[in-house]
């Protein structure tokens, strides 16, 4: 834990302080400094050479992994350069390292915080032996417009969950990984207008506070080392310039302790956003404001000394952010030994651990959206009979690891088609591509023709890995049109279609809907994407995911997410003057929480402890969950909670509780949640973090459009 809480934090911040007596204000600026040792093609100005590294003007580094590599740069830090400090080695390890793990924002789908931290505790034990000491992970922001890309990097579009799976991923990257952990993007950049990533937003501290902040101040309080500032501005400011929200929020009032990096240029492009005059005015904007690391290049070297010379930034400050680095790296044992034993490194990566690991948090991530029957695929109950494999990702190992996975291994994932080939040993697994959205040019008719003379059709179709992740905002989120021309096809031979849709934002299934024997929705999925998908489709594993995202109808309805403001003018289908599309039916094809299960269950006996609590008080709620079906199966049981009246218009529902639990056919379990009236504090219409009190209504749902179990209670003054 990187707060002053942890006595070896305490100790790690005094050894650092007594080394910064001994530094030079440039030797301090290094610490703050950091290069990237591959070429780039956004900036070509970043490359640097190992002269650079021997003159020793960087604290960390960007780009370079691999222990041999690692170890070279670490051998000129501490052998070359005046202090010896060995550097801190910086990739974006989003979801896996070697083993790719699914997406974050299908792990989040699993609704077991538990399975963030088992990810991201194999990634950081990858990383530390790639050489890398610190992941630019877990992006927390709060997703709630699928056009923008980066969706796939986050845990989806509820605050409540959002911020448990970020504590989640601190631990599992810092204390069971043993790296450092970055919360990014500091803050509201998901909140880009039109889903256009990079740009702006305008929002009140109310939303800012309620709805963005929650899972930082989560990440702080699992004692994360970093920030990332971002690049967007909020209301005309830059958050990489922002002193309110790098100081006065994330330091004097959330009490965060360890370092803030810049986005990639981020303090540079205060100029193109016409806050700063000029490189040396970024650097007094944004290193004055709060950003101690600079992600790039040679700006805080230039002109930091300048600027404490003319008495425009102080040397203190400098100390500080510096005694903040090397903290960090006593922390990691790097002082003590920054090398990588090269010799222990055979059978390290990609272990059976780490693939069970892949596997387990795959198949909990998808989700079932639809199902006529025919899914699972029992394996004995299809001997003899044949199989159709179709589709773009039927036979891939890269899409299928998604965006962001940088030291991807894609000739070790298992492929879809490998994998049901040795499921379905006693069927015939008939395979041809079909549709392709790389250059290749599959024979689709011949495809369609083998596909005629199946019994089912499987068709895994996709969204490329290169249009979801950064800069990849889409207008449209409907599949590839060869893929949905090729979709109709199929549908004509009149077969039962079992969808796997593999992509890393909601795409539009309106018209596939029903049209499909069953949808199943398998994200990104990573390393262990075949074996994860014939889990499921055997029946294996009975797909317990939810989704965390609230699925558009049609492009044009995003930005859709479950937990609205409330109107004067609600949706609720009567009126023709309501707040609603006149092509487009209301709400989200399949809402947040939904997700379908190889057997049903039910929600009973629904109670409530008490009407009525006082401001420190507290009540449950419960019910009878029942596996109602032939199967065993995870029922994810989800509390809601809508603030009636409020000093401010408030979401007309909200996400504060679920519980996943596991029932044998007919088995039922009592299941309750406690509410207290602190849960239900918001920062009010004069930013004061309070419980108004009032009316309420709580829900025990299946998913957040669930209304049928509700309870009415108050809190008292
Ligand atoms: C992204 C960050 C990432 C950084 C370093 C930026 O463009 O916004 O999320 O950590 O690059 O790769």
């Amino acid at each position: 834990m990187y707060t002053s809480k942890n006595p070896e934090y305490r100790e790690a911040r005094e050894k650092a302080r007594s080394l910064v007596k001994t530094m030079t204000l440039e030797e301090k600026v290094i610490q703050l400094t950091q290069f990237m040792v591959t070429e780039n093609t956004y900036n070509p100005d970043h490359v640097e050479e190992d002269g650079e590294m021997l003159a020793g003007r960087c604290g960390s580094l960007l780009g370079a992994t691999g222990a041999e590599l690692v170890n070279k740069y670490q051998r000129i830090a501490t052998e070359c350069t005046p202090k010896n400090i060995p550097l801190l080695v910086g990739c974006d390890v989003i979801h896996g390292c070697c083993t790719t793990m699914p997406i974050p924002l299908a792990q989040s789908c699993t609704f077991e915080p538990q399975i963030v931290r088992d990810c991201a505790a194999v990634a950081g034990k990858e990383a530390k032996l790639q050489g890398v000491s610190w992941t630019y992970a877990p992006m927390v922001d709060i997703a709630r417009d699928a056009r923008w890309g980066r969706v796939a990097e986050g845990f989806g579009e509820d605050t409540h969950l959002c911020t448990q799976m970020a504590a989640a991923a601190v631990h599992g990257y810092q204390d069971d990984g043993g790296i450092l952990a970055c919360m990014k993007h500091y803050i509201a950049y998901s909140a880009c207008e039109g889903g256009k990533d990079y740009y702006g937003c305008e929002m009140s501290d109310q939303t800012l506070f309620n709805t963005f902040l929650p899972p930082f101040k989560a990440g702080i309080d699992a004692g994360v080392a970093t920030f990332m500032s971002s690049f967007n501005d909020i209301n005309g400011v830059p958050c990489s310039a922002s002193r309110k929200l790098l100081w006065d929020v994330l330091r004097e009032r959330l009490g965060f302790e360890g370092f803030v990096i810049s986005d990639y240029d981020s303090v540079l492009e205060l100029i193109k956003h016409g806050y700063a005059e000029d490189e040396k005015d970024a650097v007094l904007k944004g290193y004055g404001a709060g950003v101690d690391v600079l992600m790039l290049g040679n700006m805080y070297n230039k002109h930091i000394p300048a600027l404490v010379a003319e008495g425009k930034l102080t040397e203190d400050q400098v100390s500080e952010s510096c005694e903040k680095v090397i903290a960090a790296k006593y922390m990691l044992g790097l002082m003590d030994d920054p090398y990588i034993d090269t010799a222990k490194l055979s059978g390290t990566f990609m272990t059976e651990e780490y693939r069970e690991i892949a596997r387990n948090a795959a198949r909990r991530s998808f989700v079932l959206l639809e199902n006529d029957g025919i899914l699972p695929l029992v394996p004995d109950e299809w001997t003899g009979r044949k199989i159709g494999l179709t589709g773009p990702v039927a036979d891939d190992g890269d899409t299928v690891l998604g965006c962001w996975a940088f030291l991807k291994n894609p000739a070790k994932t298992v492929k879809i088609k490998d994998a049901l080939e040795a499921a379905y040993k006693g069927s015939e697994i008939i395979y041809e591509k079909g549709v392709s959205f790389r250059d290749d040019a599959p024979d689709e008719e011949a495809a369609i023709r083998a596909m005629a003379g199946c019994d089912v059709i499987i068709a895994a179709m996709a969204e490329p890995e290169w249009e979801s992740g950064e800069a990849t905002s889409k207008t449209s989120l409907d599949l590839p049109k060869p893929q949905l021309d090729y979709l109709e096809k199929l549908f004509a031979l009149g077969k039962p279609v079992i969808l796997l849709i593999a992509a890393g934002r909601p795409l539009i299934m309106t018209d596939l809907k029903d049209r499909a024997a069953a949808i199943l929705y398998i994200w990104d999925a990573g390393t262990e994407c075949g074996s994860a998908v014939a889990d499921v489709l055997t029946g294996a594993y009975n797909p317990a995911g939810r989704m965390t995202v609230s699925f558009p109808r049609r492009s044009g309805q995003c930005p859709v997410y479950y937990n609205v403001k409330s109107t004067g003018r609600p949706p609720v289908g009567k009126l023709i003057f309501e707040s609603k599309y006149r092509d487009c039916e209301i709400g989200a094809l399949y809402p947040f929480g939904y997700g379908k299960s190889y057997t049903t269950f039910e929600h009973t006996d629904g109670a409530i402890s008490a009407d009525s609590m006082g401001q420190d008080g507290s009540l449950t709620v419960s019910c009878t969950v029942k596996n109602t079906g032939s199967c065993a199966g995870e029922d994810v049981v989800q509390l809601y909670v809508r603030d009636l009246i409020g000093s401010i218009t408030r979401p007309v529902n909200e996400l504060k509780g679920y519980k996943k639990l596991f029932l044998e056919p007919g088995e039922e379990k009592r299941v309750s949640f406690e509410i207290k009236a602190s849960d239900l504090a918001f920062w009010n219409a004069d930013m004061e973090f309070v419980t108004e009190p009032g009316a309420f209504k709580a829900r025990i749902a299946h998913d957040s459009s669930d209304d049928s179990m509700e309870f009415d209670f108050k809190v008292t003054e």
